[in-house]
């Protein structure tokens, strides 16, 4: 039985808030009371804002048990993402499912460094979206760019249904293919645009993530092997091989990773490089180019 369970039936929208917050504060969810609003505002099918206006009103027995399946499951750790089944990415909605990475707010660096570097953002592009998930860095970018078209490869069918249907869902599904392969090893042609955020956690750390990451992300989203490079040493080889000349591919990289990978690409052939920080600071998106474009 759960703490609110043993509350009056009739509690206020502050009460339920404030035993909400508490609960999941207790589990170690740090940001307790905004996840308690959020969980609240969806089991009572209201806008938080709207809820924080009305801290008098009353629950019934329903929403007051839909909550508590809803605190439930965060306090087990599942992030509020997941229990909703959405998350916002470049200020776009994403349906997510336990096969697909929770698109990270960093991963957006990717989009934007690839959009400035872009010169006339209405020619015809073809873009590769290599380990694509959710789609959502390939479908951010086909969103700015009215004549690409994109393809997305992810060696999970499961997490390409996803992706799938959220290019339906955008508007953007005539836009985008996808395809089940390991990394580009099945294609060939030469992409203009080549995006990815690989797997890069090192074996060692994955036990000490956050348990929101640990328990929820997919493992085949996360493992980056020993060192956390397995995934850009396959990759660096097949971007060279499939960059047109003058394209321009943008990894996500961890905190750390930033110079070894970019020795890896430079080792594969590709020339040019680029950097940009996410928005704690950190190096996050690596940029190459081929001798054909030189990327600034
Ligand atoms: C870190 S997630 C990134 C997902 C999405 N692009 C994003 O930024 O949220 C890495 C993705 O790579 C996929 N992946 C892992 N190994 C792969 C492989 N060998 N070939 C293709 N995709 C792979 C995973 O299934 C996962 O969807």
């Amino acid at each position: 039985m759960t703490a609110l369970a043993s509350k009056e039936d009739n509690d206020t929208v502050a009460q339920a808030l404030a035993t909400g917050a508490a609960r999941l504060r207790e589990a170690g969810v740090e940001a307790g009371r905004r996840d308690a609003l959020l969980l609240l505002a969806t089991a009572l099918g209201a806008d938080p804002d709207m809820l924080r206006l009305r801290p008098e009103r009353r629950l019934d027995a329903v929403e007051r048990s839909a909550f508590e399946v809803l605190l439930d499951r965060r306090a087990g750790r599942e992030p509020v993402s997941r229990i909703l089944g959405t998350r916002e990415f470049w200020s776009l909605p994403f349906k997510i499912t336990c096969d697909t990475l929770d698109p990270r707010p960093d991963s957006e660096t990717l989009v934007e460094a690839v959009l400035t570097r872009l010169g006339d953002r209405t020619a015809p592009l073809d873009i590769l979206d290599l380990g694509t998930g959710s789609g959502c860095l390939l479908l951010a970018l086909l969103s700015e760019l009215p004549a690409a078209r994109g393809l997305g490869v992810d060696i999970s069918e499961a997490a390409l249904k996803v992706a799938r249907e959220n290019a339906a869902a955008l508007g953007l599904g005539r836009r985008a293919d996808f395809l089940c392969a390991p990394w580009g090893a099945a294609l060939g042609g030469a992409w203009q645009v080549i995006v990815s955020n690989p797997p890069y956690i090192l074996s060692g750390e994955l036990p000490d993530l956050a348990l929101e990451v640990q328990d929820f992300d997919p493992p085949l989203a996360l493992a980056g092997g020993p060192d956390g490079l397995d995934a850009y040493r396959a990759l660096a080889p097949e971007i060279a091989r499939l960059m047109a000349p003058g394209g321009l591919a943008a990894l996500e990289i961890g905190t750390t990773q930033i110079n070894t990978v970019e020795t890896l690409l430079r080792a594969a052939g590709l020339a040019e490089f680029g950097r940009e920080r996410d928005l704690a600071g950190n190096w996050r998106c690596l940029l190459a180019g081929n001798a054909a474009r030189p990327v600034d």
